[in-house]
C-alpha cells in the first residue's frame, strides 16, 4: 500500500511560559496540547475513514465528510500558522517594518488604523472564529479576512499573513468572557518579523 502523509502537531516555537503574561502557561498548554491537537487527531480520523471506504469500494457521506475536513484541517493549517505568528514580548518587534510596515500604511493609511480595524475584526467575530491578515495576490493588497470556525469566509488563494484565534479556548482561563482585552493583548506579542517573511514569500 502507498504510505500516505497525515497530519501531524508542531511543537511550539517558544517554551510554554514564554508568552506570560499575555497568555499564560496553563491556557497556552491546553490551547495547544488538547485543542490544536484534537483537530489534527479529527483530520487524521477522517482521512483514515476515507481510505477504509476506498479499500472497501464503500460510499461515504462525501457532503458531511468534506465539511468535517474542512474544519479540522482548517483548524490544524490556523493554529500551526498563529503559534508562529506570536512572540514572547520581550523578543517581538514592536511594530511592523520593512515591505509589511509599506504596504498597510499604504492600504490602511496608518499602521493604528490597520491596528483598529483587525481588532474590530477580532472582538466582532461571530461566535468562534479568527481575525486574519491576507494577501490578494491579484490586486497586491492586503486584506483582512474574518473567519468563522475555521473554515468560513476564508477566500481561496488568499496567502495567510497573520492570525488571531478568537475562539473562547484561546482565551478564557485568562480574561474569562472579555475577548476585547485578549485582543488588546495579543498586539504585546505579535512576531512582525514573521508577517514580515509571509508577505515577502507571498508576493515573490
Ligand atoms: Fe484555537
Amino acid at each position: 500500500m502507498v504510505d500516505k502523509k497525515v497530519y501531524s502537531l508542531p511543537e511550539l516555537p517558544y517554551p510554554s511560559n514564554a508568552l506570560e503574561p499575555y497568555i499564560s502557561e496553563a491556557q497556552l498548554k491546553i490551547h495547544h496540547d488538547k485543542h490544536h491537537a484534537a483537530y489534527v487527531n479529527g483530520a487524521n480520523a477522517i482521512l483514515e475513514r476515507m481510505e477504509k471506504a476506498r479499500q472497501a469500494g464503500a460510499d461515504l457521506d462525501m457532503k458531511a465528510t468534506l465539511k468535517e475536513l474542512s474544519f479540522q484541517a482548517g483548524g490544524h493549517v490556523l493554529h500551526s500558522l498563529f503559534w508562529r505568528n506570536l512572540a514572547p514580548a520581550a523578543k517581538a518587534a514592536k511594530e511592523p517594518a520593512g515591505l509589511l510596515a509599506e504596504a498597510l500604511k499604504k492600504e490602511f493609511g496608518s499602521i493604528e488604523r490597520f491596528k483598529k480595524e483587525f481588532t474590530q475584526a477580532a472582538t466582532s467575530t461571530e461566535g468562534s472564529g479568527w481575525a486574519a491578515l491576507s494577501w490578494c495576490a491579484l490586486t497586491q493588497r492586503p486584506i483582512i479576512m474574518q473567519i468563522e470556525k475555521h473554515n468560513v469566509n476564508v477566500y481561496p488563494m488568499f496567502r495567510i499573513l497573520m492570525v488571531l484565534d478568537v475562539w473562547e479556548h484561546a482565551y478564557y482561563l485568562d480574561y474569562k468572557n472579555e475577548r476585547p482585552r485578549f485582543v488588546e493583548a495579543f498586539w504585546n506579542i505579535v512576531n512582525w518579523d514573521e508577517v514580515g517573511r509571509r508577505l515577502e514569500a507571498a508576493i515573490k
